[in-house]
């Protein structure tokens, strides 16, 4: 089999995948990105890359026959989902027994995908689940850089005052104030000069086009536009598209060497590759990168990989909930896509949660203040490889800590403003908390134990992981800045390091 090498392989092209691919190109070392999912630059035949939340069509999702939302259902009625032709989609939804994980699929991962909420965790909190970093160094050198290179900016304060675009924000304030609860404006890299043109009508809409987990298609910074478009600048970094690595193993000269299955659009195996490195970086996300190496040391093509990988993981506490407003709150039938703020009761350390107001952009007046919250949840779980499959063992009481800390906040929201939950939205039968399911999936390779403290792979040498995977299961808000300041972290010492001729 002919096997096709460079001196470096990047597995998956999304925060950490992009953030090694940028600074090894820049280093002049020939690289290769390989990403199991699409390139996105082609425009459908309504002239659009992606699709939007109203009008979801196969651009949509991974492989599905039916969307499968966050929100099931409005007034319990399965109005929400679509039936969809198969295709390799943007957004992933992947089953495990009682958790589901949603992730971007594509050049770019979750950049495609997520509301571009672009957090700086509290620097306390990210000491205490990285006690072996040093954190002053994290906030004056990696915390900055990632933001400058991933293009985060705020919204004008002025504008978020006025604009009915963000009413369902300041209502959610409001009785967020009422509680007695402080709220505060999260960083975006979403151009909110852009925006503002939405508003005014001199731009096509995307964020006030009700687009968001299907793609964006004007307007957001996603890691095309940022950190892999620099990287391809560098002339050393090349993406193949389409490919996933499924096998790694050692050569006998210590270099790496990997099986990738080619897939076309219905998703058939039309190739399987073989590929050569010497420094191999992996990027595949929380999901990605524990699939490849708990299936490589269960079926014993690195045997020495250390007894920790696989573990450590969690949902960074998510759980996403409705309140229903009374009928002079309204929220407004437009609502931008991309949230701005959240309510930070972080420090109330009898019960921690980070809850982000996020919108329904429905186009209707419907009284619903959404919640994504983040709660300090310290239940783990672990991957294992198992009759062909990925594993996870997270059962539904882990989940029920998430939910229940939730309850106690907005059980306290809606106390302060007589309000009632919605139970409507997650399907039926009726539920009031969303907990089992994540857009923050985080572990399975934890910094300092399946790794150095640098993310250098136990066990074996020039092995790297860049991606969410290193985060132990919790980081209080929504986390790929954090992920991409310890990718930029990982890099600079590798490249000090382990690379020099
Ligand atoms: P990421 O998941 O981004 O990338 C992994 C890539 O590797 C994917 O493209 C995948 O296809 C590819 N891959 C995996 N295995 C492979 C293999 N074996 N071979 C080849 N390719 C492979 N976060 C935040 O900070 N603010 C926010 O507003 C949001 N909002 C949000 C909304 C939604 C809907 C989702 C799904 C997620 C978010 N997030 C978020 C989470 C954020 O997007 C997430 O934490 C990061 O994308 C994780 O970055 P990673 O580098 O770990 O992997």
């Amino acid at each position: 089999v002919a096997v096709e090498s460079a001196p470096a392989i990047v597995v998956g092209s999304g925060y950490g995948a992009a953030v090694a691919a940028l600074r090894l190109g820049q280093a002049g070392i020939r690289t290769l990105v390989i990403e199991m999912g699409r390139l996105w630059n082609t425009a459908g035949a309504d002239g659009k890359v992606f699709c939007n939340t109203a009008n979801p069509d196969q651009r949509s999702m991974w492989f599905k026959t039916r969307t499968e939302a966050p929100l099931a259902s409005f007034l319990w009625l399965d109005v929400v989902n679509k039936d969809i032709n198969p295709y390799p989609g943007v957004l992933d939804r992947v089953h495990f027994a009682n958790m589901s994980v949603f992730v971007g699929r594509g050049v770019g991962g979750g950049s495609l995908v997520n509301g571009s909420m672009a957090v700086t965790p509290l620097q306390s909190y990210f000491a205490e689940q990285f006690p072996t970093v040093d954190t002053a160094e994290m906030y004056s050198t990696y915390f900055p850089r990632a933001r400058a290179m991933l293009g985060v900016n705020t919204i004008d304060p002025a504008w978020f005052e006025s604009t009915e675009w963000y009413q369902f924000s300041r209502v959610s304030r409001k009785h967020a104030a009422n509680t007695g609860l402080k709220t505060t404006f999260v960083p975006s890299v979403y151009d909110f000069g852009y925006m503002q043109r939405e508003a005014a009508g001199t731009a096509v809409k995307s964020a006030l086009g009700q687009e968001v987990i299907y793609g964006n298609n004007y307007g957001k910074k996603s890691l095309d536009k940022s950190y892999l478009a620099a990287a391809l600048g560098t002339g050393n970094v090349t993406i193949h598209t389409m490919e996933k690595v499924r096998g790694i193993s050692r050569a006998s000269d210590g270099s790496w060497l990997l099986t990738a299955d080619r897939i076309d659009a219905t998703g058939a195996v039309v190739e399987t590759k073989q590929y050569g490195c010497t420094y191999l970086f992996l990027g595949g996300g929380s999901l990605g990168t524990s699939e490849l190496l708990v299936r490589a040391r269960q079926t014993g093509t690195l045997p020495a990989l250390d007894a920790s990988v696989g573990a450590g993981w969690g949902p960074n506490g998510n759980v996403m909930l409705g309140r229903a407003n009374h009928l002079w709150d309204t929220v407004g039938a437009n609502q931008s896509t991309m949230p701005v703020m959240g309510i930070d009761d972080w420090a109330n350390t009898d019960n921690p949660v980070f809850a982000e107001i996020a919108p329904l952009p429905t186009g209707l007046e419907h009284w619903v203040s959404l919640y994504l919250a983040i709660t300090k949840n310290p239940q783990r779980a672990a991957f294992s490889w198992a009759n062909g499959a990925l594993n996870l063992n997270w059962s539904a009481a882990q989940s029920s800590v998430s939910s229940g800390m939730a309850k106690k906040l907005f059980d306290r929201i809606n106390s302060a403003n007589t309000t009632v939950y919605r139970s409507d939205l997650f399907g039926t039968p009726s539920r009031t908390f969303a907990d089992d399911f994540t857009y923050h999936p985080l572990g399975g390779c934890v910094l300092g134990k399946a790794t150095d403290n640098y993310g250098r792979v136990k066990g074996y040498s020039k092995l790297y992981v860049t991606d969410g995977s290193l985060v132990p299961g919790n980081i209080g808000v929504n986390p790929f800045v954090t992920i991409t300041a310890l990718a930029e972290r990982t890099m600079a010492r590798v490249l000090a390091e382990d690379t020099a001729p």
